[in-house]
């Protein structure tokens, strides 16, 4: 355990976080198609090349999330991407889920699928050199958030139900396994709610999750959790202010989230760059204030390399730009990761 402990600890250390470049193929090609590349395995290498080899990624990046086709990929100099990251100082990781399905006798509430035959991938990834996972649940803020809570029959709630069962036992499988699980249960932005409504779902969802990872015997300490940030939703016509957005995340996690937890790395669930590093200050300034037990971080993925995207278009000669966007959104987040946490004292023998 003390080698998950160590793992987890170092993706959330002060002033790093995670990078996720672990879009699917499906979504990764539709994302180079959009920025007018070809979609091809060697695009998709191309690019998380790019990514990965951006001069001084590992001072800001303690870890980058990868998928399965690119954890079996080589850098153009036959560096596996795996060992190209350690040499870097940045842990590889993998995601595990396999993506989404519809739930019975529900309207359109969706469960992540990915649990059949994982043990062997587990061992697998291990010997590719991954040292933690991710498993992705969804939800929706409207619906998570009609009261009643998940023990209700509603269709809707069962989506709850059904999602924290498989990250817990997903992340006991990766503890298992001797990966650490990043355990990222995701109310998504979309939709024209107001933040009390986010609030309400993210509550609704860490609550069942935590319940879950228990059950499970998952140890807290072994995980890193990426939430989303408490925010309205992208169609809202009330914006909410970073001070505000800090308030109500930490309130939430303050009430769900075990204090034995050693780091929460949000996603920035389609924000850009800018607003995302801005809630991530004020949330780790109120962090200080309020002495919260946890390193609060980032794990984006659109913040962090749509810029990246847009600048280099497949173009060899844009590479050096493109990283540039890349190392300066990096170096944002990083810096609103300030506030470090007391740690816990020791327990006595
Ligand atoms: P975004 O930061 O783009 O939401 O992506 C994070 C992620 O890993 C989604 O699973």
């Amino acid at each position: 355990m003390s080698d998950l402990l160590e793992t987890a600890a170092g993706l959330v250390g002060p002033g790093t976080g995670i990078l996720a470049a672990d879009e699917s193929i499906a979504t990764m090609s539709r994302r180079l198609e959009r920025a007018g590349v070809d979609a091809t395995p060697a695009s998709r290498r191309d690019y998380r090349a790019l990514l990965l080899t951006t001069p001084g990624l590992g001072r800001w990046i303690s870890g980058i999330i990868l998928c399965d086709e690119t954890l079996g990929q080589s850098l153009a100099d036959g560096t596996p991407f795996a060992v190209a990251a350690r040499e870097r100082g940045i842990q590889p990781g993998i995601k595990v889920d396999t993506g989404v399905s519809q739930l019975p006798f529900t309207d359109g509430v969706s469960v992540t699928e990915g649990l059949d035959g994982l043990r062997g991938r587990l061992e697998r990834y291990r010997a590719q050199g991954a040292t933690f996972a991710k498993w992705r649940a969804v939800f929706n803020a409207p619906i998570c958030a009609t009261p009643g809570g998940a023990s209700t029959k509603d269709g809707n709630r069962r989506g709850i139900r059904a999602n924290a069962h498989g990250l817990a036992r997903y992340a006991a499988l990766c503890q298992e396994a001797g990966l650490v699980p990043i355990v990222e249960p995701e109310v998504i932005m979309d939709g024209d709610h107001h933040i009390a409504v986010c609030e309400r779902a993210t509550a609704a969802v860490l609550a069942q999750v935590f319940a879950e990872l228990d059950v499970m015997g998952v140890d807290p300490r072994a995980i890193v959790l990426k939430p989303n940030m408490v925010v309205p939703g992208s169609f809202s016509e009330t914006p909410a202010a970073p001070a505000e957005v800090a308030r109500r995340t930490l309130q939430t996690l303050r009430a769900h989230v075990p204090p034995a937890v050693p780091g929460i790395a949000f996603l920035s669930g389609g924000q850009r760059n800018e607003p995302a590093c801005a809630n991530l200050r004020a949330i780790n300034e109120l962090a200080a204030e309020e002495a919260a037990p946890w390193h609060l971080t980032f794990s984006f993925g659109r913040a962090l390399v749509d810029d990246a995207l847009v600048t280099w278009q497949g173009d060899p000669g844009a590479t050096a730009v493109a990283q540039a966007a890349l190392a300066a959104n990096c170096a944002r987040a990083a810096a609103a990761h300030r506030y470090t946490p007391e740690p816990a004292p020791a327990v006595r023998p």
